[in-house]
């Protein structure tokens, strides 16, 4: 029998998954003493996932700076006592057979707000900026329900590139195999992207090379810092679904700029930097990951190998995801909500698939007894 594309080695950088499977980035919200340090139940969270068979696992959002923090239970990677707390998230997630990445971000005009289930904070969940948090953006412009951020002066943009390459030397100093940049959802790297939040007249706006110049310096930067064992990813929403924003095209387009800056993995999602109609749907955003990958088809990452296409969304059932990468729209996918709720999704796929042998499929043989007969 065929082994099933998704339960194939993917190999990036040198650095080799069991398979294209991914946990992608979910915030959980957790860090209760809200000092950015992983806890118990965050080497918990993630360690059981990688036992579950995931190839690679990216940890959540991991702040560049405190005010950067989507709220004040996140991550961190700002100062160098968070790091031993990642060297055991890390060494758990090896143990288990994973690959562990980290999502390093900064909110910009969508930090410091309540997380959906501490509304007892500020005025509701994920909408209200809590008082007095020092919002900045690349222009004045809030989201709606959230508070007027400060339009960054060009100092604090390089603060804050200098703030993403201090947290990846952290996150490579702590183990991690692959550094995800936040450049998704209508965070900072997002909002500089999108015309809608980015309406400066500076290099950093103005046009499409202005506004991608943070997202390239960035990537630059921290290639540089993480050196060449380590995997650099980007998380992109393609698409602001709304008339004037981003566009599949504009991703398309910036794609192969990222990667000849030194990008290696593109994480293709959508939406989050204006409220808007989204076509929610099962695998409704693989075709953007299709266009990106089109887009740097024939191109080497000068690490070596080509560019590797993440897609997730909506991607919740075995034969979904494997039609996904048969039909070449991606190198591998990511599995969110579902593997919430399912810490073994990637044994019960396998098991879907007709795949009965745990070790050829790298699956964890310790529990091998327990397979469906
Ligand atoms: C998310 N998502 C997310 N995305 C991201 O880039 N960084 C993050 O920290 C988070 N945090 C987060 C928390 C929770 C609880 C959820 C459910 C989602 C988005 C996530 O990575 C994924 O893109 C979406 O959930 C869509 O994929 P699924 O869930 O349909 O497979």
């Amino acid at each position: 029998m065929r082994t099933p594309t998704i339960l194939t080695p993917l190999t990036v950088r040198g650095l080799t998954a069991r398979n294209r499977l991914w946990l992608p980035p979910m915030c959980m919200y957790s860090v209760e003493a809200e000092d950015g340090v992983v806890t118990d139940w965050h080497v918990l969270h993630y360690a059981t996932r990688a036992m579950g068979g995931f190839g690679t696992v990216i940890v959540e959002a991991a702040s560049v700076t405190p005010k950067g923090r989507i709220s004040p239970f996140d991550l961190g990677l700002w100062n160098d006592e968070q790091i031993p707390g990642h060297r055991r998230l890390v060494e758990a997630i090896h143990a288990a057979g994973s690959l562990a990445g980290i999502q390093l971000g900064h909110g910009g005009r969508k930090a410091g707000t309540t997380p959906p289930r501490r509304p007892d904070i500020a005025g509701g969940a994920r909408t209200d900026t809590i008082k007095g948090w020092d919002l900045v953006a690349p222009s004045a412009i809030a989201y709606p329900g959230h508070a007027e951020p400060r339009a960054m002066s060009p100092e604090e943009i390089r603060e804050t590139t200098d703030a993403y390459v201090a947290a990846a030397a952290r996150a490579v100093a702590a183990g991690y195999d692959l550094v995800e940049l936040h450049g998704a959802h209508g965070y900072l790297i997002h909002e500089f992207l999108s015309p809608m939040s980015n309406t400066r007249t500076d290099a950093y706006g103005g046009s499409p090379e202005g506004r991608r110049r943070l997202a390239l310096e960035t990537t630059t930067a921290v290639r540089e810092t993480v050196g060449d064992s380590t995997a650099l990813g980007m998380r992109l929403s393609a698409t602001d679904w709304a008339e004037g924003g981003l566009t599949g095209s504009d991703t398309a387009e910036l794609a192969p700029l990222l990667v000849a800056a030194g990008i290696d993995v593109l994480h293709i999602s959508s939406g989050g930097n204006a409220p808007a109609q989204v076509p929610v749907g099962p695998g409704y955003q693989v075709p953007f990951a299709a266009q990106v990958k089109a887009a740097v088809a024939g191109m080497t990452t000068p690490g070596g190998g080509e560019p590797v296409i993440v897609a997730v969304g909506l991607i919740t059932e075995a034969a979904q995801a494997e039609q996904t990468l048969i039909t070449d729209q991606a190198d591998a996918v990511a599995v969110g909500r579902p593997a919430l709720r399912d810490p073994y999704l990637p044994v019960r796929w396998a098991h879907d698939l007709g795949v009965n042998d745990w070790e050829a499929a790298g699956l964890p043989v310790q529990y091998w007894r327990g397979a469906w007969r």
